[in-house]
């Protein structure tokens, strides 16, 4: 198996099905990615020691989603140079605003690239991490160009029912 390009972390399990949105752009481009569930509140040291081990073996950045009182994105930025690209996660009671908040008001210093709340947000953090990867490869850039075209076409093609 080739070196993992792009380390996802999530809060926990059940932030996955969200989640499994950014590691499904990851895969339609052929980027290769490590997918793990680590708590920065209930295992802070495990999620350190990851964090080296992915910087370690070549990661390009860290796509964190974690949901409520969502530190995660900010404690792993604050562990790495590497961008990270945050996902608020929908949570039950205030619908993700307070992931988003928590997420987004990354004091002075240490920066987090905020997306939207849920599975758009984890799609497009997918897709901004392939943006990132293919300013150094021509053919990510090809194969991006023709994702963004595929979806010009099909915006052309929509044709609205009569009434
Ligand atoms: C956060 O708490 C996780 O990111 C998740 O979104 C939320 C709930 O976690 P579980 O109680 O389902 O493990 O840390």
């Amino acid at each position: 198996m080739s070196a993992p390009q792009v380390s996802i972390v999530m809060g926990s399990a059940s932030d996955w099905d969200v989640m499994k949105q950014a590691a499904q752009q990851l895969q339609d481009f052929g980027v290769s990615y490590d997918a793990r569930a680590i708590s920065a509140h209930r295992s802070p040291d495990l999620l350190f020691e990851y964090v080296a081990s992915m910087a370690a073996q070549g990661v390009r950045c860290f796509i964190a989603g974690a949901g409520g009182a969502a530190h995660l994105a900010g404690v792993i930025a604050g562990k790495t140079t590497l961008p990270v690209l945050g996902v608020p996660i929908p949570s039950k009671y205030l619908k993700g605003m307070d992931s988003l908040l928590s997420i987004v008001q990354m004091p002075k210093g240490i920066p987090v690239a905020t997306f939207a709340i849920g599975e758009a947000g984890a799609a497009n953090a997918g897709l901004f991490a392939v943006a990132m990867l293919a300013l150094n490869d021509a053919g990510l850039a090809e194969k991006l160009r023709a994702f963004r075209e595929q979806q010009a076409a099909g915006v052309k093609a929509t044709v609205l029912p009569t009434l």
